[in-house]
């Protein structure tokens, strides 16, 4: 048992982008000596909070498995803060087309898949030949890498299966006694982890969908490249590993609501008497009548705004789950832009879709 604490970056620094300030702090100082002896620590990234030990170390790497109770088989993301970092992690050349994406999107939420190197040990990527990589663009996070001077293996900071973490409140939640810091960088701009892809031959595949949308990575890779939303296809052993687990669930039942079914979940008792939180659309709110029915409601903002959307989602899903609500129902919203992230983390965490 550790003794947590939370300490908390100032928030103009973050606002401010001053990195080389945020590396000179009393915090930054203390996570960085922390990870050096070959602990964990909780930080904040621009997508979820991550937490983060020494990738290159095997012990430090297996105390982040036991303190999120994360099975053994689903490897870690490496994050870099500089390209430097990232060729003594690959074995591999870089193709022009994985430059042209490391230019356009780092530092920022798109993970890429490279041939590992020999110093990656095997429990940092579950024995694959693979790693993931990825630079944050968050200041606190690239503070912290600089300051470490290492790579850091993090996953959401979030114990296994629940909704990932996007205040340093959520990671406390979890994680309190199980890791001995967690620095407070504020709430989480992107609110959804980072894309995960693979670059096969003249195909890219999106492995998980993220804060990097399926529209930029083709915009980018232009027309030579066919893009693969890989997560669409029903697969019994998925190329990332971790997509085969139930996710970032909140502990009450949640179903998805399909737009065309809104008006008619309150008939035939389908909710048979359970206290019911309905997340909803703005515009379902704002264009349903549902004064007569009996459940709470919450507004999840516009879906011309999935960005918003996406920022809140796990905070929206922690929140519901401290109520007693003995369901959750969400409106399903538009699988494009960060809406397919979206889509994808809630799938993964409903029991049904009606
Ligand atoms: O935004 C993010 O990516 C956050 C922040 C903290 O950086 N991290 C994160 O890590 O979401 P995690 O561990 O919760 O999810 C990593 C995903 C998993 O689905 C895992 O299976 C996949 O990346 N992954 C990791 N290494 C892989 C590899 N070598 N091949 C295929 N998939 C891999
Ligand atoms: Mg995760």
């Amino acid at each position: 048992m550790y003794n947590t604490e939370v300490l908390k970056i100032d928030d103009n620094l973050i606002k401010e982008n001053r990195i080389s300030d945020i590396k000179d702090t009393v915090v930054i100082k203390k996570a960085a000596d922390l990870i050096k002896k070959g602990e964990v620590v909780a930080f904040p990234t621009e997508t979820v909070y991550g937490l983060g030990a020494n990738a290159l170390n095997s012990s430090a790497v297996k105390k982040i498995f036991k303190a999120k109770g994360r099975p053994s088989d689903n490897p870690l993301i490496a994050h870099i803060s500089n390209k430097k970092q990232l060729s003594n992690l690959i074995n591999a050349d870089i193709p022009e087309v994985v430059e042209r994406l490391i230019s356009e999107f780092w530092p920022g939420p798109l993970t890429i898949i490279f041939n590992k190197s020999k110093i990656v040990p095997d429990i940092t990527t579950a024995s694959l030949d693979t790693v993931a990589v990825r630079m944050p663009s968050h200041p606190v996070a690239l503070a912290l890498i600089e300051k470490v001077q290492l790579p850091l293996a993090a996953p959401s900071a979030n114990s296994s299966g629940l909704p990932s973490p996007t205040k340093a409140e959520h990671v406390y939640n979890d994680l309190n006694g199980k890791v001995p810091l967690i620095v407070d960088g504020g709430i989480c701009n992107i609110g959804v982890e980072s894309t995960v892809i693979e670059i096969k031959a003249n195909q890219v595949n999106i492995l998980r969908p993220g804060g990097i949308t399926k529209e930029m990575i083709i915009n980018r890779v232009g027309k030579a490249f066919k893009v693969i939303s890989e997560h669409d296809k029903k697969v019994d052993n998925p190329k990332s590993p971790g997509m085969k687990y139930k996710h970032y669930s909140p502990q009450t039942p949640l179903w998805i609501v399909k737009k065309s079914s809104i008006n008619n979940i309150f008939s035939d008792n389908k909710l048979a008497n359970r206290k019911t939180l309905f997340i909803l659309t703005k515009e379902t709110v704002d264009n349903v009548n549902l004064k007569e029915v009996d459940v709470d409601i919450e507004n999840m903002g516009s879906i011309n705004d999935l960005n918003y959307i996406a920022k809140h989602l796990f905070n929206l899903l922690r929140d519901a789950d401290k109520k007693d609500y003995d369901l959750i129902l969400i409106e399903e919203v538009p699988d494009r832009d960060i809406g397919e992230a979206v889509m994808n983390r809630l799938k993964k965490a409903a029991l049904k879709i009606i």
